[in-house]
């Protein structure tokens, strides 16, 4: 029944943007126990078709959310693509950009106050890193810097598409240096200086795909700041408990914390990480 419930949430024909590497891992160490663990703490009975189509709906729901994966609004981010390229001031644009990805859907209205925040413990930042940024630079506007270099990581080929054609419209209009670099966290650690590093809503992803490896990222990435975010709604909980973060909060010194609707931000200065 497993393997059945496999299938049919892979149906879906975007998965194939995901990298070959990271559906391998899914299969074997992630998508058993997160199914396992949703039929079981939803009591679904797999007998009654409309509770296995609502669960395969849901569960698939969620792995976009971890993942970006499954994304069905790829063409209509891409024809917005066009419209920026013919007006690349008007901000609703980028809004409407943000709004077809999952993760920066959740935080737009709250995009100005969160940088607002960050900013003022960090200062301006002249090199941002943002690690699994997903789309998330396109959040640039709303960070109201003079002049940026800004470097994006992610392992998702269309994202990776997506951001070197975004960067290109922008880049002559404010004032950014972009370098967009595919890779897999979970292989690389060598990436360029910054200033402030981003890692929104992807460590706890990493930590349970390869127990270690965020001290070990963290620890490797030259940046005065970390900026980390994890959502507050998990996958299967309703809340996101204080057990959850017990290995993040030990990796952690001196952090400073803020939430918003859906997010909790921590702010660590690099020589914090133990
Ligand atoms: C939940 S999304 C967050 C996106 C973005 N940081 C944000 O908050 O708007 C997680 C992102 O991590 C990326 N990702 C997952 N595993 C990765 C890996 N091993 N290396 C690089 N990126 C990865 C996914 O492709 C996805 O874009």
């Amino acid at each position: 029944m497993l393997n059945k419930i496999i299938t049919d949430i892979k149906r879906e024909k975007s998965y194939s943007n995901v990298s070959n590497k990271i559906i391998r891992k899914l299969d074997n160490k992630i998508l058993m126990p997160i199914i396992e663990s949703y039929l079981r703490e939803n009591k679904i009975d797999l007998n009654s078709r409309k509770q296995y189509e609502n669960a395969v709906k849901e569960i698939r729901k969620n792995l976009e959310q971890v993942y970006g994966a499954f994304n069905p609004e790829i063409k209509k981010r891409n024809l917005l693509l066009k419209q920026l390229k013919k007006d690349p001031l008007n901000k609703e644009i980028y809004k409407k950009i943000l709004n077809t990805h999952v993760s920066s859907k959740e935080r737009l209205e709250d995009y100005e106050e969160i940088y607002k925040k960050i900013f003022e413990i960090t200062g301006e930042p002249r090199t941002i890193l943002d690690l699994a940024s997903g789309i998330n630079p396109v959040s640039i506007p709303f960070m109201n810097l003079k002049e940026i270099n800004y470097i994006a990581v992610e392992l998702n080929k269309e994202d990776i598409r997506f951001l070197k054609e975004y960067f290109s419209i922008i880049e002559p209009v404010y004032n950014i240096h972009s370098e967009v670099l595919q890779k897999n966290l979970i292989e690389n650690n060598n990436f360029p200086e910054s200033d402030i590093c981003f890692i929104f809503k992807a460590l706890d992803n990493l930590e349970t795909l390869k127990i270690g490896i965020s001290r070990r990222l963290l620890k490797s990435i030259s940046t005065k700041y970390f900026v980390i975010s994890f959502p507050t709604k998990t996958l299967y909980r309703k809340n996101l408990n204080v057990k959850r973060l017990a290995w993040f909060n030990k990796l952690v010194k001196h952090p400073i914390k803020f939430k918003t609707k859906n997010e909790i931000f921590y702010i660590v200065k690099k020589e914090n990480i133990y």
